[in-house]
């Protein structure tokens, strides 16, 4: 049974208005595209899903939030009873939108997916290791040919030293990806947070104040990882996808003929 220290509740943060991706963005929300045979918003939720975790709230924002219900009403179609739903106002950053989930945590840990990430594999198992871990941050990394597109690690030996938000020289090739584990101290962090110069909260300060803790851990992703926020990621994730469910499909036939 859970406490309510080792408790994950689960946030996906699909907020924000999509510009990277206009026109496509300009009469719906990004989340609501489709990435091969569903829309964008179900991957993140299974990753969830299939990491254990049931108590789950969806950040969305702009003029298409209703949308979200009609899609996804209670999470039934995810074997979930209930679904959670914030609303962020304008597009204040990952860390405002996860900043609304507080009074949701009720002073539970929580394991954050962004809206727009897409993984080939469950993390059930590193979500289970961070339950048993006093506290702190976890993040997943990926190692990936343009680390100049996201958030980019540091390592000294196995830790990590310092993270930089899309940087012009990356440090290493590994990402940081849009998975993150954290205590329920986020809240007062993201509290303190000042804009950055794209006016956001962002998200990798948030990793830094627990680097300055010493209280950030992280796993490495195994299997395929992808954002799908920019025309050419959305296509990779449509492959990626359309692959996955081909192989699986193949993989079932066979097994129905032993
Ligand atoms: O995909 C991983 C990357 O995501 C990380 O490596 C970066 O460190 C992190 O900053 C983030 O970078 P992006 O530039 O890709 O973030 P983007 O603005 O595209 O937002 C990603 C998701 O976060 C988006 O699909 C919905 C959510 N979001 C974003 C903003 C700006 C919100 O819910 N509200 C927001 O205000």
């Amino acid at each position: 049974m859970d406490s309510a220290n080792n408790k994950i509740k689960g946030v996906v943060l699909a907020g924000g208005l999509g510009k990277r991706l206009y026109p496509l963005t300009k009469i719906t929300n990004k989340h609501l595209l489709p990435v091969f045979n569903k829309p964008m918003i179900f991957y993140p939720i299974q990753t969830l899903v299939d990491a254990g975790i049931e108590d789950i709230l969806i950040v969305t924002g702009g003029n298409h939030a209703g949308e979200f219900l009609r899609l996804l009403g209670n999470g039934h179609q995810f074997g979930l009873k209930h679904l959670n739903y914030a609303y962020q106002e304008g597009e204040g950053g990952i860390a405002e939108a996860l900043g609304l989930a507080e009074h949701f945590a009720e002073g539970c840990r929580i394991m954050v997916v962004l809206g727009d990430n897409i993984i080939e594999k469950s993390i059930k198992r590193a979500v289970d290791g961070y339950r048993k871990e006093k506290g702190g941050a976890k993040i997943f990394l990926k190692e990936v040919e343009d680390p100049e597109r996201f958030g980019v690690v540091e390592m000294q030996g196995d830790k990590i030293i310092s993270i930089e938000e899309k940087p012009k020289e990356p440090k290493s090739d590994y990402a940081v990806t849009g998975i993150y584990m954290y205590d329920n101290a986020v809240f007062n962090i993201i509290k303190r947070l000042e804009p950055s110069g794209r006016g956001e909260l962002e998200i990798t300060d948030v990793n830094k104040k627990y680097i300055q803790m010493d209280k950030l851990t992280y796993e490495i992703l195994d299997g395929w990882w992808t954002d799908s926020g920019t025309f050419d990621s959305l296509l990779k994730a449509n492959n990626l996808v359309a692959k996955k469910e081909h192989e699986e499909k193949e993989k079932n036939k066979v097994d129905l003929c032993i």
